[in-house]
């Protein structure tokens, strides 16, 4: 993990309240594995702000971030204009396992915000020649976002809770219909990744959490969620945000 300044480049609303940013850095674009995140601080605010990492130009040292407005910081953060210096540091957290040698064939679920970590792993599992199906979970049409990337890795299916878009219903529903698959790989509110790990009980997967945190270094114990181990706990933004499905109790 390093302090950096990187340079905004590009940013715009995708959908409804989500934002993308693109930019410029050239240690993260290096270093970052999928699943990590980075921390933005932020004029006026004590705490950083811990954005996932949506994609990575390696060749071009481009970041692209993605966050939705959810209040005064974000709010902030949506307001910079390109040219700005933003102060972040990072990589940080682990990152989701990449080992091509134990799988073929994988499924990305992700709800929401938690949709844009699962694209830049999604990319890095495809050049690895594994097999990539999403399915990907939004609130209504409106806020729905990187559908045709998802679909340039392999077959997506959208659910939106109203059925303004795609199938009607949760990513729950959805999963049956996508069979034959090694591993599942997971981010989103952690109501429906306890849902999902009950329903996938005897299947491979591997969860981020989205859990509110404070300094995103470990330092705070702002994150701790206990695991599987009676009286055991482990920080989100230090040990996680990726873990085992079965370790950790939601
Ligand atoms: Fe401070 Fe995790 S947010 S320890």
């Amino acid at each position: 993990m390093r302090k950096i300044k990187m340079r905004l480049l590009q940013i715009r609303e995708i959908a409804k309240d989500t934002i993308e940013m693109k930019l410029e850095d050239d240690y993260i674009t290096k270093v970052a594995n999928p699943g990590q995140f980075i921390s933005i601080a932020l004029p006026n605010h004590t705490l950083p702000r811990p954005i996932s990492i949506a994609d990575i130009d390696r060749e071009n040292g481009e970041i692209t971030l993605l966050f939705k407005i959810m209040g005064k910081g974000t709010d902030t953060l949506a307001g910079f204009i390109p040219g700005t210096e933003v102060d972040c540091f990072g990589p940080n957290g682990n990152g989701f396992p990449l080992d091509s040698g134990q799988v073929d064939k994988v499924l990305l679920i992700g709800g929401g915000i938690g949709v844009p970590p699962l694209y830049y792993l999604g990319k890095r599992l495809e050049e690895q020649g594994i097999e990539v199906k999403s399915i990907l979970g939004f609130q209504s049409g409106k806020y729905v976002f990187y559908e045709k990337k998802f679909e340039s890795l392999g077959e997506t299916i959208i659910v939106t809770d109203d059925g303004s878009y795609g199938m009607k219903g949760f990513v729950t529903d959805a999963v049956n219909i996508i069979p034959g698959f090694d591993a599942y790989y997971a981010c989103g509110p952690t109501g429906m990744l306890r849902a999902l790990t009950e329903q996938m009980k005897n299947k491979t997967g591997y969860i981020s959490l989205e859990e509110r945190m404070g300094c995103t270094v470990g330092a705070c114990a702002a994150c701790v969620i206990p695991t599987a181990t009676e009286g055991s706990y482990k920080k989100i933004c230090h040990d996680g945000p990726v873990f085992a499905a079965e370790e950790v109790m939601l």
